[in-house]
């Protein structure tokens, strides 16, 4: 782990535009996907952040030929020379478990470590375990490790008990290889599922989006040569768009795909936010007067709890009390603390968070990044704090956010990182 901490100087007005990079949680299964094939298979526009690294250096520890360079990946795998991901390796991350779909269908047998990731709370991978068995695989944990084989995976159809995101692209990925048809029904809704059906789809798989949450997968022998294109990232333009709301700032979020934020985009228009959207750009003219709002996160097309933590910094800067509800995640407002050692008003009620603003935040020494969006959070905090924040722990951030300092000081902040 990293010891880097990041040094925030507030209070300064930010102008200008920013250029969002392509979705981490897209280019994460993307990246597990080009284990299905043993051509060619080219991806463009993935953002070089750490957990995106961690992937790649797992999949070439298994026998990818795969570089990085200029936002684009270029990886075949002819073959998988190795059954065993180390937890050396992906430990932190949680798209590890994206390994055990693609792995069973290629090769049959997967030895990884359990899904690490955010400090969020629970966060469950029994209904990855229940399809994969259904399809003919045998899973024990050994110690740490996930340890998964088959004869052969065969179609099936399931419902997922409930919708989750990296188990959804998981048993697509599987059941694109697999003997027969699969029909998965209750599946999540998230558009960066959506990104992997087209890559699969391009590859030669056949996978159709049925009446919204069901999807038909018809198996087949083998996957081919892929070149695609990673959506923008919409948990990163979401982060953007608060910053643009605050502390009267004129910011321009460009280069993304403003319906993929329509609920933020809603929400912020109750607040009585001036928002103009023109094709992939978002113009924001913030209001001093905005007003409080009760907010709930939920499955996409709601309000995403990846973006939680920092609409929770724009309700501090309002004026009244707002609530936001988390029921996604069971622990996710560690970010509420330290925005209150800040100066914040936040109570935490189990999983709700009442917020009482306007409150005046002011730069604190080493505030504690718990998690990646948390970590945003405290970003966005310290960015219209009065005086100087460190934050520590700001590892949390490079793991899904590209080139944020660079990004923050061209709008004219001042952040830098202490070593
Ligand atoms: N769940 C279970 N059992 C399962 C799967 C999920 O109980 O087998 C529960 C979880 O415990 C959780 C809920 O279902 O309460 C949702 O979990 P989900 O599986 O959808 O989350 P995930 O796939 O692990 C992805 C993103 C997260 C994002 C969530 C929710 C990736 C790599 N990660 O996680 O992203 O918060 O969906 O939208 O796609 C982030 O980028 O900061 C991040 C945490």
């Amino acid at each position: 782990m990293d010891s880097k901490i990041l040094e925030i100087i507030g209070g300064k007005r930010l102008r200008g535009e920013v250029f969002i990079s392509g979705a981490k949680n897209a280019a994460l299964p993307g990246l597990a996907a080009t284990l299905l094939s043993s051509e060619p298979v080219n991806i463009s526009n993935v953002p070089e952040v750490d957990d995106v690294i961690v992937m790649i250096n797992a999949l070439r520890s298994i026998g990818a030929d795969i570089d990085i360079k200029n936002n684009i990946v270029k990886s075949e795998i002819k073959e998988i020379k190795s059954n065993i991901i180390s937890g050396d390796i992906v430990g932190s991350i949680r798209a590890s478990i994206l390994f055990l779909g693609p792995m069973l269908a290629r090769n049959g047998f997967v030895k990884v470590s359990q899904p690490g990731g955010c400090p969020i709370g629970h966060r469950g991978v029994d209904y990855h375990f229940e399809a994969l068995k259904l399809m003919g695989a045998d899973i024990e944990i050994e110690g740490n490790d996930i340890v998964a084989k088959t004869n052969g995976l065969s179609g099936i159809e399931y419902t997922f008990p409930g919708k989750t995101v990296t188990g959804t692209e998981n048993i697509i990925m599987a059941a694109s290889l697999a003997e027969g048809s699969s029909v998965l029904k209750n599946c999540a809704l998230e558009p960066e599922i959506d990104d992997l059906i087209w890559m699969l789809n391009k590859m030669g798989a056949d996978i159709e989006r049925k009446d919204n949450d069901t999807i038909i997968i018809k198996g087949q022998t083998s996957l081919g040569f892929v070149d695609h294109r990673i959506i923008p990232d919409r948990i990163e333009t979401g982060t953007y768009v608060i910053l643009a709301c605050l502390n009267n700032n004129r910011i321009v979020v460009k280069d993304t795909r403003p319906e993929l934020i329509k609920t933020l985009l809603d929400i912020l228009k109750r607040m009585e936010i001036d928002v103009t959207v023109k094709e992939g750009d978002i113009r924001i003219k913030p209001n001093e007067n905005m007003l409080p709002v009760n907010v709930e996160t939920e499955t996409y097309p709601g309000l995403p709890t990846d973006l939680q933590a920092q609409l929770m910094v724009l309700l501090t800067n309002t004026e009244g009390a707002s609530q936001i509800k988390e029921s996604i995640f069971n622990n996710r407002f560690n970010h509420a603390n330290e925005l209150n050692r800040m100066g914040a008003n936040i109570g935490i009620d189990g999983n709700i968070a009442r917020i009482n603003g306007k409150t005046k935040l002011i730069g604190k020494e080493n505030i504690i990044a718990s998690d990646l969006r948390a970590s945003a959070a405290l970003v966005l905090g310290a960015l219209i704090a009065e005086g100087r924040t460190t934050i520590k722990n700001s590892f949390q951030l490079f793991r899904g956010y590209e080139r944020l300092p660079e990004k923050l000081r061209h709008l004219g902040a001042e952040i830098r990182i202490l070593d």
